[in-house]
């Protein structure tokens, strides 16, 4: 990357997010989980959460995890109240909270789960942003959430269509929240017929080629279930498994992130242009 390039992604700073030492704040976190079983947790205050999905029921100590975790962001004064879930799934939940201002935040918190860890490794070693790579599950996946963090700030930088992150700590992030009051936008696999669908595919191919040449970014999961619709256009989410271009896998995770947005847009009666002109049209930096 050029010395233009690194200023323009704020690399520069990456790593000390927040003014918090990312270890510090793991150990911390290590010692509160130690004491979890000993401390009250308000679930009061935890309105609503979990009314309808019982993967997030306090039946486990993961899920007891996620309620201490949302507990001391009520604390902290950080959010001021939980609305709901908006998605458990495997790997993480995501909680519409809002802030004390009313504003309305996404709330993603990422599972502790040994499997997870082992293939987050591979997108983390060879990212030239993340130096040394802990063996710890839990650091892993701190660092997994701060990847995502960076990620979304470099894109939302780059002036693309991301949601703008506000928080992350440990295996916890806020995000901007995408949707219309209590009711999440779609991802774009569940929306029957989207409005002018020509016009979306151009928008998508604009992130994909934005995410690169001016984030030096590749998503790497990008599909039809990473992409919010909303107001008829795409925001694109997931973005923890982002790699930089420099990364070894990059242009493999490129052209699949191509392949399957054409796919999906042929599979819905749109005629793409060829996805090997697209992707020299992507890697080519003059
Ligand atoms: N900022 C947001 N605003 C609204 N909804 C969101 C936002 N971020 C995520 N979601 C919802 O949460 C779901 C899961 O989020 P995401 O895709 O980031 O997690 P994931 O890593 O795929 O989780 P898992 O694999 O465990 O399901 C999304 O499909 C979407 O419905
Ligand atoms: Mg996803």
């Amino acid at each position: 990357m050029d010395k233009k390039q690194e200023e323009f992604s704020g690399d520069k700073d990456d790593d000390s997010e927040n003014g918090v030492d990312e270890y510090d704040a793991i150990d911390k976190f290590d010692k509160d989980l130690d004491d979890l079983e000993k401390k009250k947790i308000d679930f009061k205050r935890i309105k609503k959460v979990d009314q309808t999905k019982k993967r997030a029921t306090v039946d486990s100590v993961l899920d007891e995890r996620i309620y201490f975790q949302l507990n001391n962001l009520l604390k902290a004064g950080t959010i001021d109240r939980i609305e709901g879930i908006i998605s458990a799934g495997k790997e993480a939940n995501v909680y519409l909270a809002y802030s004390p201002n009313n504003e309305e935040y996404a709330v993603k918190i990422y599972k502790i789960d040994t499997n997870t860890s082992k293939w987050m490794r591979n997108y983390i070693i060879g990212d030239p942003r993340f130096k040394k790579v802990p063996n710890n599950v839990s650091k892993i996946i701190y660092l997994w959430a701060s990847k995502e963090y960076k990620n979304l700030k470099r894109a939302y930088k780059a002036g693309l269509s991301v949601p703008e992150p506000i928080y992350v700590k440990n295996n916890l992030l806020i995000m901007e929240y995408i949707g219309f009051e209590s009711i999440p936008a779609p991802i774009l696999k569940e929306v029957k017929e989207p409005k002018d669908p020509v016009n979306l595919l151009n928008e998508i191919l604009y992130f994909i080629k934005g995410l690169y040449q001016k984030a030096s970014l590749v998503h790497g999961d990008l599909s039809e279930f990473n992409i919010l619709y909303h107001n008829q256009k795409p925001v694109i989410i997931d973005i923890s498994q982002a790699v930089t271009i420099h990364h070894p896998k990059a242009e493999i995770y490129l052209a699949r992130d191509i392949t399957n947005i054409f796919n999906y847009f042929e599979k819905i009666g749109v005629e793409v242009p060829n996805p090997e002109d697209f992707y020299y049209e992507v890697i080519n930096l003059d």
